[in-house]
């Protein structure tokens, strides 16, 4: 059979995912895992209890997300909404497919307008959708953000997405711009996956009782983390979660998951403590960074820190390759994210000790040149 007459034509131009490195990762506890931005922490105890505690129940389908009140409630007042502003997903990256499908009208003329760099999960997803992606930059500076999203919107644009924090910089635009993007009208999708990590009163979130055209995302892998467990929510107007549920299939969210959730949002203080450590630890980590000879932090209000390392005498791939053979994986983004030459690799945060270690390795890499 020739399945390229009889698939869809689209996937031609989406690579196969490239994850081998989190299967190395479960084959070799011992590797540290620093490169998909989870937490290294376990989940708090609450919250591993109430997983076990569905185990004996997994024979029953847990309730569907357009009831499962009990989460919706308690996400909303955690993010300051109404129930109804909540839809429920197998994590957030689901909500963004069922978002991309439910705003595509015309494939190859519907526009969505990404900034650059931003989470490259979105660029293949977008384009199994049909959708045409039309790049923002972001080298004016955070506070020309909107006149670049602005300049970059056409007709023919249904929406803006952007990572807020921004990964993989770890950044935050000024909530100013954001404010000037909802006025244009289109649908603005803010992705708030690292805001536990940011400061006080980063997020958005209240904003979608004001703006009907305000959509943010959020999940629980990252400051809960849960990344495991798959579980992510969004927000928005009760109309459009409407149409997104009829989209989804059944049952998206599993059992597990719905107990982890809500336990996390029962114990919401201990998992602020949780938050206020990675938080720590990276602000720690910039700091020791920045001391290392030629090495350039990007400030950040997420759980990794992106590192310049332009002047230090090394390239990124050198500094990726020396912390694999000391048992780290971090992230390389030599030539990736409109960060073309060899120069940036991002270190997600992890415990202490292991940062301690890191930078050591790092230090001692950069006098030996
Ligand atoms: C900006 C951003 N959004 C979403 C996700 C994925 O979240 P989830 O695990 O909820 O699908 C990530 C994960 O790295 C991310 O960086």
């Amino acid at each position: 059979m020739n399945f390229k007459e009889i698939v869809n034509p689209r996937l031609f131009d989406i690579p196969d995912y490239d994850q081998i490195h989190v299967t190395k990762c479960w084959q070799d506890p011992t590797i540290r895992r620093q490169m998909s931005n989870e937490s290294n922490y376990a989940p708090i105890a609450a919250v591993q209890e109430a997983i076990k505690s569905v185990a004996d129940k997994a024979n029953y389908y847990a309730e569907d997300p357009s009831y499962a009140l009990t989460l919706r409630q308690k996400l909303a007042d955690y993010a300051h909404v109404k129930p109804e502003n909540v839809a429920l997903g197998n994590g957030s990256i689901e909500l963004l497919d069922l978002l991309f499908q439910i705003l595509m009208a015309n494939p190859g003329v519907d526009e969505a307008v990404l900034v650059q760099p931003d989470y490259s999960a979105y660029v293949p997803r977008l384009k199994y959708f049909g959708w045409k992606i039309n790049f923002a930059e972001l080298s004016a500076g955070l506070d020309k953000a909107a006149d670049q999203v602005m300049a970059t919107i056409s007709d023919h644009t249904k929406f803006v997405l952007l990572s807020r924090p921004n990964n993989p910089m770890g950044i935050v635009m000024p909530k100013e711009e954001i404010k000037r993007m909802l006025g244009t009208g289109k649908i603005i999708v803010v992705d708030e996956a690292y805001v536990e990590m940011a400061d006080e009163g980063t997020s958005v979130s209240e904003w979608v009782n004001e703006y009907e055209n305000l959509v943010v995302m959020r999940t629980f892998s990252k400051g809960f983390c849960l990344a495991g467990i798959r579980l992510g929510y969004l927000l928005a107007n009760p109309e459009l979660v409407r149409y997104l549920n009829r989209s989804r299939h059944i049952f998206n969210v599993n059992i597990a998951a719905m107990a982890a959730g809500i336990a996390a949002m029962d114990h919401l203080d201990e998992c602020r403590q949780v938050f206020r450590k990675l938080a720590d630890t990276r602000d720690w980590l910039s700091a020791e960074l920045a001391k290392i000879p030629g090495f350039k932090p990007v400030p950040s209000q997420a759980n990794f820190v992106m590192v310049n390392v332009e002047d230090s005498g090394k390239t990124a791939t050198q500094c990726v390759d020396l912390l694999l053979e000391k048992g780290f994986f971090v992230r390389s983004f030599a030539k990736k994210a409109g960060l073309e030459p060899d120069t940036h690799f991002r270190i997600s945060v992890g415990l202490k000790k292991d940062m301690e270690e890191l930078v050591a390795y790092l230090s001692e890499f950069v006098k030996n040149k």
